[in-house]
């Protein structure tokens, strides 16, 4: 797979930055360095490509202040700039289990674009770069890493639930994939994934251990 080394990738951050502030730049980071020491335990995967794909993940938020149209304008930002197999990764982050419908967020995109989403994720077959960034999106709050299960409260909580009780079962889905996919990732390097990322166990509980 082409990708674009991380200097270029870095101005990207920036630039997205500056054009839409907010904790999405130091969360792609998080989330690369995750994925880097996760592919690293795997011979499968090459955990330079791993990284290079977890800042690059949400780079659609380079566009301003949107919510799911991001997935979108990061595969449209990375296609424009030559990257057309790497920009996959902005679509298929958001969605383990391939339902659009299991989204929280606003779909703030137009129906052709909906529909091209929808009918990239049907063609699309999912590898472990997929899997892997999804996981490390689940696990990074801020610029921390915690227990799936608190990332996945605080994303719910943030959003109106009021407006979003059909979601509730593809909602649930959605999450029992996210923890089959941890199963899946511990499985092939036979360890718990907390053991290899720092602090685990303070940033979800909030406390300092001796
Ligand atoms: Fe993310």
């Amino acid at each position: 797979m082409k990708l674009p080394n991380v200097k270029n990738v870095k101005n990207w951050l920036n630039e997205g930055f500056k054009r839409n502030p907010g904790p999405w730049v130091k969360h792609s980071e998080v989330v690369a360095n995750a994925a880097k020491i996760i592919a690293k335990e795997i011979d499968s995967l090459n955990s330079h490509t791993a990284y290079i794909m977890g800042l690059v993940h949400d780079i659609g938020r380079i566009a301003g202040l949107t919510q799911d149209r991001h997935t979108i304008d990061g595969y449209n930002f990375l296609k424009a700039k030559g990257y057309e197999e790497l920009a996959r990764i902005c679509i298929t982050h958001c969605f383990p289990n391939k339902d659009i419908n299991s989204n929280i967020g606003e779909w703030d995109c137009s129906k052709k674009e909906l529909y091209f989403i929808e009918t990239y994720l049907v063609n699309c077959k999912y590898n472990d770069y997929d899997r892997l960034i999804q996981l490390c999106d689940c696990i990074s709050m801020g610029d921390k890493y915690v227990l799936i299960e608190k990332r996945l409260i605080d994303v719910a909580l943030r959003y109106n639930l009021k407006s979003k009780i059909p979601l509730g079962v593809p909602l649930l889905l959605k999450w029992q994939k996210y923890l089959e996919i941890k199963n899946y990732f511990e499985n092939l390097i036979d360890n718990s994934i907390y053991n290899l990322l720092p602090n685990v166990v303070e940033n979800t509980l909030g406390i300092k251990l001796k």
